[in-house]
């Protein structure tokens, strides 16, 4: 098997990050894990793709200020450079050009912490609770110039509970995108995603199990 080179872009801590370096560790996982690039310097999630003996890369944003574009195709070219197929964003706290996103079209991925397209933007959890929905979760999606848009290839849903806080229900919500964007990865590097009319169409199951929230005891 080839497997299909990857590369995550981080701006932070890195978890999701770290879910995707740990599946890919799988000898039948159709991807490598060959980049890491962060756009913040010293960002936490950097020196833990180190410890994992995975390339990293620093492309700050911030020297290129508005100028969108130019840092783009610095980053353009470093993952060039490393010959990726795949891109991941994983905590990648940047507005992406048509330029950028029409480079990696149909390769390049993103994981939202919220049902899109429920919550798209920032403060996801404090958004959901302030309207009192019961059931929130994360999706994964391709990327397209439109934030937080693009054909879903996957969603985990938790229950809200009545006593949530942001915190509580993020970290409900973050034990789901360590689930659901590893196993997006494995769809899309082994080819069993396909886009109808706008739509990501897969050849796996759909479990029987509704959930229900919240459950009458
Ligand atoms: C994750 O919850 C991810 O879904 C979110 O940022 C967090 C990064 O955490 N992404 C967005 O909000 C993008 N719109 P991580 O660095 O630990 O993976």
């Amino acid at each position: 098997m080839t497997k299909r080179r990857v590369a995550i872009l981080i701006s932070g801590r890195g978890s999701n990050m770290t879910a995707l370096i740990e599946a890919a560790k799988a000898k039948d996982f159709p991807a490598d894990i060959v980049l890491v690039v962060s756009n913040i310097a010293g960002a936490a999630g950097l020196a833990r793709a180190s410890e994992a003996g995975i390339a990293t890369a620093t492309v700050e944003s911030k020297p290129f200020g508005k100028d969108r574009e130019a840092f783009e195709r610095r980053l353009q070219d470093t993952l060039v450079s490393h010959n990726i197929e795949i891109v991941c964003l994983a905590g990648f706290l940047r507005l992406l050009t048509p330029w950028f996103v029409k480079q990696w079209d149909g390769r390049m991925i993103n994981i939202h912490p919220a049902l899109l397209p429920s919550y798209k933007g920032l403060h996801t959890h404090e958004r959901a609770l302030a309207d009192g929905v019961k059931i929130h979760g994360a999706t994964v999606h391709f990327v397209v110039p439109e934030m937080d848009s693009g054909p879903i290839i996957m969603q985990g849903a938790v229950a809200v509970r009545d006593d949530d806080t942001p915190d509580l229900l993020a970290a409900r919500v973050l034990e789901i995108e360590h689930q659901i964007y590893p196993d997006s990865l494995r769809l899309v590097a082994s080819g069993r995603t396909r886009i109808e009319n706008g739509h990501c169409k897969t050849d796996a199951g759909s479990p029987d199990d509704a959930l229900i929230s919240p459950e009458i005891i």
